[in-house]
């Protein structure tokens, strides 16, 4: 079958990019990405294409390109849904906040309502994409619901994890290392699906890097991915620390280690931590799901990456505090950067959030800038963590407009995000702009440390 009509619901960081190139290099398909929220939906329409609601490099040009032609951002599900051959769900799948698997399990209430959604509106066969990262044999539950209450049309259901990483999303949507497609290998109707799916991403990406496989291998292939990912951050962040205390430099030793072909260069830098939506809650997933099967070893085994991630947060912060002789109470501490990696505004579990948390609970002033990120969004952030009164966090917390703000009059200043213009700016005005000794820590390992040390900084880089 050909496609010509698709609805994807959720317009966030994945349905609003991955929408917009499919609309971008298929002419012929109209996309219409739908979500609940009027605010995010008016962005995506904002007559100012660099008013969309995320920050992407290339995104507002791909969003100019096929907006109004056959791209179309909206509130009205139902009609989306009516209208499309193929719907993408795209909605949050969030760490469960209560009940059962409680901060571990994910929350799959959006996702069920979605598929309630779909069978209640439907009135033509669909095919139902999940988008979404979702715990293996998801689909099944999916299928049960669509099939139960349904108006009698045929659904197929299929997995089609996404692989963009924020921040380079354009990129890796144009040139994917892989497409994945999970569906019913065994019917013809399962096959015709994905084939469908298939002609769709073909119109842009090699037939080689399109890969089909079973449901169940194509879900957990997404959390095992994300699981790897991070699993080479939590090791080279321990390895960190021990360079700190043996005199070795971590970038030295991810270089030598890198260089090995099995082993590899990418993703081996050490920082403050992981952040963003997805790592933490990915494997705090596959942990439960471990754990639901029995397989506790499993399970321990993963959750070592997310408890070296939370050391390491801790230990940024915890000697921020030592090295300003033990309190920093009263002081001004500047951050520079609060995204949870350049190039992106999202500030999901950002390891800033975290490392400013124990400042405040230390009695900390604290000053950011991001180029990126709104205030709103920050005071939002420390909001949720739920430490002290929100109104404390506007009296302990500044955001200001530029890296110079910031840090005039800092005891300390420590670099959070590796946004490429932190490493212009004019050290030397402010080294002198600030309180002395002048302290510098730099939590990506951004900046030359010899030249920080010949300005006069006391500078401190991870893992040196
Ligand atoms: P997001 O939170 O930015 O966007 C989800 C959107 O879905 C929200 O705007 C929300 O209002 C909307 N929504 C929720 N329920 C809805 C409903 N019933 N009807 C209409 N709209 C609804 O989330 P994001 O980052 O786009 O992630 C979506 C999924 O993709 C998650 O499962 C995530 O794990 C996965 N993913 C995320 C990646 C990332 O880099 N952010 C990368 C790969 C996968």
């Amino acid at each position: 079958m050909k496609v010509k009509n698709i609805c994807c619901i959720g317009a966030g960081y994945v349905g609003g990019p991955t929408m917009s190139v499919i609309a971008q290099k298929c002419p012929e398909i109209n996309v219409t990405v739908v979500d609940l929220n009027e605010k995010r939906i008016a962005a995506w329409n904002d007559e100012d294409v660099d008013n969309i609601p995320i920050y992407e490099p290339g995104l507002s040009a791909v969003v100019a390109d096929a907006r109004g032609r056959n791209l179309f951002f909206s509130t009205d599900v139902d009609e989306a849904i009516d209208k499309a051959d193929m719907i993408f769900i795209s909605v949050n799948t969030p760490t469960k906040t209560y009940g059962i698997g409680k901060g571990m399990a994910a929350d799959l209430k959006w996702i069920e309502l979605c598929a309630r959604q779909i069978a209640r509106v439907a009135t033509s066969d669909k095919i139902v994409v999940e988008k979404s990262t979702l715990p293996v044999r998801t689909a099944q539950a999916l299928k049960n619901i669509l099939d139960n209450t349904g108006n009698g049309v045929n659904f197929q259901i299929l997995s089609n994890p996404e692989f963009l990483a924020e921040g380079t999303a354009v990129d890796d949507l144009l040139k994917p290392d892989r497409v994945l497609i999970g569906g019913d290998l065994d019917t013809e109707k399962g096959k015709d699906a994905m084939q469908a799916l298939v002609d769709i991403y073909a119109h842009w990406v090699p037939q080689a890097n399109i890969l089909t496989t079973n449901v169940w291998s194509s879900e957990l292939s997404k959390l095992t991915a994300n699981a790897f990912l991070a699993q080479r951050v939590s090791s080279i962040n321990a390895m960190s620390e021990l360079c700190e205390v043996t005199g070795a430099d971590v970038n030295e030793v991810a270089k030598a280690v890198g260089m090995d072909s099995r082993i590899g260069p990418k993703f081996l830098k050490a920082s403050v931590g992981f952040g963003g939506s997805c790592f933490q809650k990915d494997i705090l997933n596959l942990v439960y799901i471990a754990k639901s099967f029995g397989l506790n070893e499993v399970a321990d085994y993963w959750e070592q990456v997310i408890l070296m991630n939370d050391h390491q947060k801790r230990r940024f912060a915890a000697n921020i505090v030592k090295t300003l002789y033990n309190t920093v109470s009263g002081k001004k501490i500047s951050m520079l950067g609060w995204a949870f990696k350049k190039d992106t505004n999202d500030t999901r579990e950002a390891a800033s959030i975290y490392v400013a948390d124990y400042l405040l609970n230390e009695q900390a002033e604290i000053v950011v800038y991001d180029p990126k990120v709104t205030e709103e969004q920050i005071y939002a952030d420390l909001d949720y963590l739920g430490s002290r009164p929100d109104e404390e966090n506007r009296k302990l917390v500044k955001v200001v407009n530029t890296s110079k703000e910031a840090c005039n009059e800092a005891h300390a200043i420590a670099v959070m995000t590796e946004w490429d213009e932190f490493v212009e700016i004019d050290w030397q005005t402010v080294y002198e702009n600030m309180l002395k000794p002048a302290f510098l820590f730099d939590g990506r390992k951004l900046l030359d440390k010899h030249k920080m040390k010949d300005l006069g900084f006391k500078f401190y880089a991870i893992g040196n």
